[in-house]
């Protein structure tokens, strides 16, 4: 049966200075003990780190972007293109995070034409989505959730262009989380989506976890059936925390 290769991604949002290189190396240090075969570690650096950490990169951890622009060059201030990315040696890119939704107005077709020019360039994309907690409140977690994931997946992409990450809006830096059986649902929601558009394809679409993952709940949230791995803020900005969310790998 296909069987996602499982991920614990760090997305290190705006927070990092040119020292904070230690904590790659810690981590590399960290990951010399060994991680089960089908787990890969991956570092999300603003983008003023992204070309020092990609090359500094040892081959234990994957790098990538926080986000990419549509267009793949032209006249747009401050933007970052998907080749720009790819061209660090960064071989990831987080697209449509709830945060860039919410501060720069991404709608699903932004998200969308953003996630098309990465994976047109070779980057794998990884899709967020998660709902409000007033949408959740409303009872409209799936609704909202699988609209996101139909829209926001373009419309040529395949099954190895791109990664899922399911995040709770209400969950993100707050030190809550959903329950297992809430997690559980919306994965298992996401999963029948995948499997409807890609056939057995879709089953070997990692999806992620993301919202206040810690090395004290790591080992339930990534034991939740269709939790291939975790998005992770907070805690990945120090080698030694995200080491113990790594761990729930080690077993
Ligand atoms: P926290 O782990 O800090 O809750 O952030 C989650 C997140 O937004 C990762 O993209």
């Amino acid at each position: 049966m296909t069987h996602p290769k499982s991920i614990v991604a760090g997305n290190w949002k705006m927070n990092g200075l040119s020292d904070s290189i230690a904590q790659l190396d810690a981590l590399a240090g960290m990951l010399d003990k060994g991680v089960k075969a089908d787990c890969d570690v991956l570092i999300c650096p603003p983008f003023t780190l992204l070309s020092a950490f990609a090359m500094q990169t040892p081959t234990s951890v994957a790098i990538g972007a926080q986000d990419c622009h549509m267009n793949s060059s032209g006249a747009h201030t401050g933007d970052i293109s998907a080749e720009m990315i790819k061209d660090t040696g960064a071989s990831y890119v987080i697209i449509g995070h709830s945060e860039r939704r919410a501060d720069h107005g991404e709608t699903n077709e932004i998200v969308s034409a953003k996630a098309k020019a990465a994976i047109h360039i070779g980057l794998k994309a990884i899709i967020c989505v998660g709902e409000t907690e007033s949408q959740r409140d409303a009872g409209q977690t799936l609704s909202v959730v699988l609209s996101q994931v139909i829209d926001s997946i373009p419309s040529d992409a395949s099954a190895d262009d791109f990664i899922i990450a399911y995040e709770p809006v209400w969950a993100i830096g707050t030190g809550r989380t959903p329950t297992v059986q809430d997690v559980a649902d919306v994965h298992a929601a996401i999963r029948k989506q995948l499997v409807d558009r890609f056939t057995e394809a879709g089953k070997g679409i990692a999806i992620l976890y993301g919202g206040s993952v810690k090395p004290s709940n790591a080992d339930e949230l990534m034991s939740v059936e269709n939790v291939n791995g975790a998005l992770v803020g907070g805690a990945s900005l120090k080698a030694e925390d995200f080491n113990g969310i790594i761990d729930a790998y080690r077993k």
